[in-house]
């Protein structure tokens, strides 16, 4: 089984800030580092170095060719992407001293896909391989009817949530990774059981993940006759940079779903490679490897 991640790939500016800029206030800043982003870059080279063979599909932008690279270098197949005549998508990204972060994202070339791009991007994909796909590249609702008709696996991170995903149809999905606040949109509560209870009503075959910040995360997953449930609590680490740890996590699932790990497995990777990349700065250049992951997990 190989993974399609159909996705985004941003360049990332990244500012040290003393705190989040507040409304009218000009805020002087000394310390901009750009580096490889986006949430679908960063959950492909999360996949990638957790061991999976993985395709990245989207749109390739004027000043994106260095994300190119680094895809091929983690070993991402690149020869699904489609060429635009666009600006790279970017993000300005503010992180404050505790490691938290706070996002502006521009689309760019993310936006440019289209519907003979799908058709392309999907052809090469066979029955029972893993969609991954995120929220900041369009058409995503024509994407999953598309996936679905060819019998395609599909993992949704709807991050950013926004009104778009009202046209995507979570029936068919297999499974949803979500965080308290879009669980909290999708369900109109962020307490995981309800919000899973509500999400299993309406949608009877898809399995989910919760992650719930400092309270670790909770997975729910639809098996034949009967729901299997994980609760991970997180490894405690010194943030130094927060950004990309929810892409490592879900890369890390996603390579362990596809592995054929347990569900308890799948989370406790995902947990601890999400947990290493808090500690580092940066998004796609904070993911750890399999080894690295695995080293911790021995401690
Ligand atoms: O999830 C982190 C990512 O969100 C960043 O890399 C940035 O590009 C934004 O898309």
């Amino acid at each position: 089984m190989k993974i399609l991640n159909f996705g985004s790939m941003n360049l990332d500016h990244v500012y040290q800030v003393p705190h989040f800029s507040q409304p009218g206030e000009s805020l002087s800043v000394t310390e901009l580092a750009t580096g490889p982003g986006g949430k679908g870059l960063n959950q492909s080279i999360a996949m990638a170095r957790a061991g999976a063979t993985v395709f990245q599909g989207g749109c390739l932008g004027a000043g994106g060719e260095r994300l190119k690279t680094l895809l091929e270098e983690n070993g991402v197949d690149t020869s699904l992407l489609w060429p635009v005549d666009e600006a790279q998508g970017h993000a300005i990204i503010q992180v404050a001293p505790d490691g938290e972060n706070s996002i502006l994202y521009y689309g760019g070339s993310n936006r440019c896909v289209t519907e003979a791009q799908i058709e392309q991007t999907l052809a090469p994909c066979t029955q029972g391989d893993l969609l991954v796909l995120q929220n900041e590249i369009v058409l995503l609702a024509e994407i999953i009817e598309q996936a679905y008709a060819k019998g395609l696996t599909i993992l949704l991170n709807p991050s950013p949530f926004d009104e778009e995903l009202a046209k995507v149809d979570f029936g068919k999905l297999d499974w949803l990774i979500i965080n308290e606040l879009e669980a909290g949109f999708l369900t109109g509560t962020q307490d995981p059981d309800q919000a899973w209870e509500v999400l299993h009503d309406r949608y009877p075959r898809l399995s989910v993940v919760i992650t719930l910040g400092s309270a670790g995360s909770r997975a729910y997953r639809v098996l034949a006759d009967q729901v299997e449930q994980v609760q991970q609590p997180v490894f405690p680490v010194q943030a130094v940079d927060t950004t990309g740890a929810g892409d490592t996590f879900t890369g890390y699932f996603a390579a362990g779903l596809v592995r054929g790990d347990t569900l308890r497995q799948c989370m406790e990777k995902a947990a601890m490679a999400a947990a290493i990349s808090v500690t580092r700065p940066g998004a796609a250049s904070s993911v750890p490897t399999l080894a690295e992951v695995e080293a911790q997990q021995k401690i």
